[in-house]
């Protein structure tokens, strides 16, 4: 099988549980936003546990249609996981036109090839962000869509761009699964986050002031509607997220057509709660003061991951201290990432 991004954080957790599960992966990565060690640590993670996948990496840009092709033409790749993509929201919104250029570009590509060569089970890398601010948590697959931000669209038009695809020829498979907010690392402290630059998302930045690269956490807002007025979210653990995938792809052929799935917890932490666990897996005091709300925020954002349970028969079963545990075990062994 394929998987473009499979450098990525959740891209490189997701290839060796599918070598772990038996799958042949071919990796596809630019290496624009991701790290050859990351590969070089999954094969060795591989072979220790005596994984039976084998695993081939290739350095190409998911919009290389002549590289696609080759890839395709091998005649080994029979379903695809499409990780590949820009991810940071604010970025997205001073650099609309590279979001829609590799994000939507980079599907259309890939896409076209695995229809020229006959294949057609497809897992794609959504978003909870999909869901608009009036939706009402727990978020159902059937809630209303709305986005804020050009990376949102871009999961929102890719999400409508595949169930054109699917709707138009019959034979497709397509699992749009919606992340919500995956954090921690794999357990062998060995990969995990490696953020470049100022990380914009709550658990990189917390162990970032934990391995004393940040000053302190600001909590950006502690006058929202919930418990302790600080916002909640749907955090994950990224080995979860990528059993999610293993399940998807093992269940791919139920999807007739293009189907959109949850991959959450169902339970929601306020920002407050994830400090004071990971306040606890540090075993010191991370310095944090209170500040603005951060422009687009919503309160809450919590899956109903019922629709997975059924059709996936998966659920995550990891606590906010596992993710906390092994996020800081990442973080403390690799106090600077990868080191690229
Ligand atoms: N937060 C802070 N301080 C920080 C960083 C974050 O208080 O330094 C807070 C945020 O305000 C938010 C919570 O921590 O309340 C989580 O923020 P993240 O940026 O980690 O996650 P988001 O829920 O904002 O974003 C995630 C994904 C996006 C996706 C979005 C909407 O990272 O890709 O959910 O679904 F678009």
């Amino acid at each position: 099988m394929l998987v473009t991004g499979g450098a990525g954080f959740i891209g490189s957790v997701t290839t060796l549980a599918l070598l772990e599960a038996g799958h042949d992966v071919i990796v596809a990565d630019d290496l624009s936003n991701s790290s050859k060690h990351a590969i070089d640590r999954v094969e060795s993670l591989a072979r220790e546990s005596g994984a039976a996948g084998d695993l081939e990496f290739h350095e190409l840009d998911a919009r290389d249609d002549a590289a696609l092709h080759d890839l395709f033409a091998s005649g080994h790749i029979t379903s695809v996981i499409h990780f590949a993509g820009l991810k940071a929201v604010g970025e997205s919104v001073d650099k609309p036109l590279d979001y829609y250029r590799v994000n939507l570009g980079s599907t259309v590509s890939l896409v076209t090839a695995m229809r020229d060569h006959g294949v057609r089970d497809l897992v794609f890398s959504s978003s909870a962000t999909v869901y608009g601010p009036e939706a009402q948590s727990p978020l159902r697959e059937d809630a209303a869509l709305s986005t804020s931000s050009p990376y949102g669209r871009t999961k929102l038009f890719i999400e409508q761009m595949l169930r054109d695809v699917a709707a138009a020829e019959p034979g497709w498979n397509i699992a749009l699964l919606r992340y919500f907010n995956p954090i921690g690392a794999h357990p062998s402290g060995l990969i995990g986050e490696d953020p470049r630059g100022i990380p914009n998302n709550l658990m990189p930045y917390i162990m970032q002031v934990a391995v004393g690269r940040r000053d302190e956490l600001v909590v950006f807002g502690d006058d929202y509607d919930t418990a302790d007025g600080t916002c909640v979210r749907d955090y994950i653990h990224v080995l979860d997220l990528a059993d999610g995938h293993v399940a998807a792809l093992h269940a791919i052929d139920r999807f007739h057509g293009c189907q959109a799935v949850n991959l959450g917890t169902g339970t929601g932490h306020s920002v407050l709660e994830v400090l004071a666990a990971a306040t606890a897996a540090v075993g010191k005091p991370l310095p944090f003061r209170l500040g603005a709300r951060r422009p687009g925020d919503i309160a809450v954002t919590v899956a109903d991951p019922s629709r997975a349970a059924a059709l996936l028969g998966w659920s995550a079963t990891r606590t906010l201290n596992d993710m906390c545990t092994d996020a800081w075990r990442w973080q403390s062994t690799n106090p600077f990432g990868y080191g690229d």
